[in-house]
């Protein structure tokens, strides 16, 4: 098969590198730099596995190029993987979905089918098939093609693994064709590994899956947050109630870690465009507005808390972790933003140390620089700190000398926003700790 991806973002650069194991697919991307560096086998963005598998397929099964009239009319099947960043009103900003779909429509020479994998609010699809359709009418030609969506459920950090064993497939369809084309798409990697289900809905469904998959897990997430402040107060263990919790299998025992709260490009977007399309079809959907309310008040408690236990002003906190969680250096929506800004605002001054996001972290706080000290690695950070706080649970943090730890700090104190240290007695003990509901 022969596939054209526009946009090599985060999810288009690992759908092209996956899919290339398997049919010949070729990239596009508006910026002409990323398409160099990828054409050279230089991955842009840190993913496990991902520039291993950019290389061994490179210019074999994996083309890069500028050119989008040529991807469009050289490929059979085209996916669109653009950015869907947040737009004003919280709404998904669609505008550059809608230029590709322009483009498409503007070069589709034969049969074709588009795949909507950016994520998009419900009727998307249809407003894709409009644009097209526009665009042939003023070329004044017939052109058949069908729009299909395949949301991706990829997490940062572990996103190639997560499509080669993918707990599903999503295929939105609203023709044989089209249901054909993504059969035949999907089947060598279906034949590889036969744990992936394969579902086939309608094209709103589909998309509605995506949205409500995201809501949900976020839901899960601020809920034991939630029930994690009770748990403080009344003297019970999260981490035994979650696990009790999980142990029910209509439950489940995945996303049912306490801490500062979810963040990244996907979660807290997401659950805001969802309450956005739901108001804008007359439905109030609460336990999500409720889930995205506590996420933000949690990031709130998590300050008030280090400030009720520790006079922050003139005073040096180490911050552990900045990444929105490990394995990435991705800090969109990270609650070390928040975190660290208000801090500074209280007048403390900050140590931080991450493994990977330290370059993205300085953007998101540039009006505070002289206050933030950048450190080269975990043990530096937390020279003469009146206090470490631990905001992100990187494996580093978790294998860290402790000892040498307490000896280099003026403080014990040690707020561990990820429970990482929960269940160590002997840190329990050697540092003033506060977990998160332990
Ligand atoms: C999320 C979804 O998990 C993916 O399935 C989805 O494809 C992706 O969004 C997307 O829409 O593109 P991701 O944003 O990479 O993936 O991150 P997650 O691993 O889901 O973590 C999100 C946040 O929740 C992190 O800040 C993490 O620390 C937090 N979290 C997660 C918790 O606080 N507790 C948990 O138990 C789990």
């Amino acid at each position: 098969m022969r596939i054209g991806i526009i946009g090599t973002g985060y999810v288009g650069l690992v759908t092209s590198c996956v899919l290339s194991n398997y049919h010949n697919v070729t990239c596009y991307d508006i910026d002409k730099e990323k398409i160099e560096n990828l054409s050279n086998g230089k991955c842009i963005i840190y993913e496990n596995g991902l520039e291993d598998l950019l290389n061994k397929n490179l210019n074999k099964s994996l083309f890069f190029i500028d050119n989008i009239e040529k991807l469009v009319t050289e490929n059979n099947v085209i996916f669109i993987c653009v950015g869907t960043p947040q737009g004003e009103n919280g709404s998904a900003d669609l505008q550059y979905v809608y230029q590709v779909s322009r483009s498409i429509g503007q070069f589709i020479n034969k049969r074709k089918v588009i795949v909507d994998k950016s994520t998009v609010p419900v009727g998307t699809a249809k407003r894709v098939k409009s644009i097209i359709n526009e665009e042939l009418l003023n070329r004044k030609i017939e052109i058949p093609f069908d729009v299909v969506s395949n949301p991706e459920f990829l997490k940062e950090g572990s996103a190639v693994n997560d499509l080669l064993n993918a707990d599903r497939i999503i295929v939105g369809i609203d023709s044989v064709d089209a249901s054909e084309a993504m059969s035949i798409l999907y089947y060598p990697l279906l034949e590889e590994n036969h744990n992936i289900k394969y579902l086939e809905t309608t094209v709103e469904s589909a998309e509605l899956i995506k949205y409500a998959s995201n809501a949900f897990l976020a839901t899960k997430i601020s809920f034991i947050n939630e029930i994690a402040m009770l748990a403080e107060k009344v003297g019970a263990n999260i981490l035994d109630v979650a696990k009790g919790m999980g142990l029910d299998k209509r439950i489940g025992n995945k996303f049912l870690n306490a801490g500062c709260g979810y963040g990244g490009s996907c979660f807290p977007k997401d659950v805001k465009a969802l309450i956005q399309t739901a108001n804008e079809n007359g439905i109030n959907l609460s336990v999500v507005q409720a889930a995205q309310d506590v996420n933000q008040n949690i990031r709130a408690n998590v300050v008030e808390k280090i400030c009720s236990k520790i006079d922050v002003k003139d005073k040096t906190i180490a911050v552990w972790g900045l990444a929105f969680k490990p394995e990435t250096d991705d800090t969109r929506e990270s609650p070390a933003i928040y975190i660290i800004k208000e801090l500074v605002k209280h007048g403390a001054t900050i140590n931080a140390y991450d493994p990977q996001g330290m370059e993205n972290f300085k953007w998101n706080v540039v009006e505070y620089m002289n206050n933030i000290r950048y450190c080269k690695n975990e043990y530096e950070c937390v020279a003469d700190a009146d206090c470490l706080i631990i905001i992100t649970d990187w494996n580093i943090f978790k294998e860290a000398d402790m000892g040498l730890v307490k000896l280099k700090m003026k403080n014990n104190i040690l707020f561990d926003l990820r429970n990482i240290f929960a269940k160590n007695k002997e840190i329990r003990r050697e540092f003033e700790y506060y977990g998160i509901g332990v």
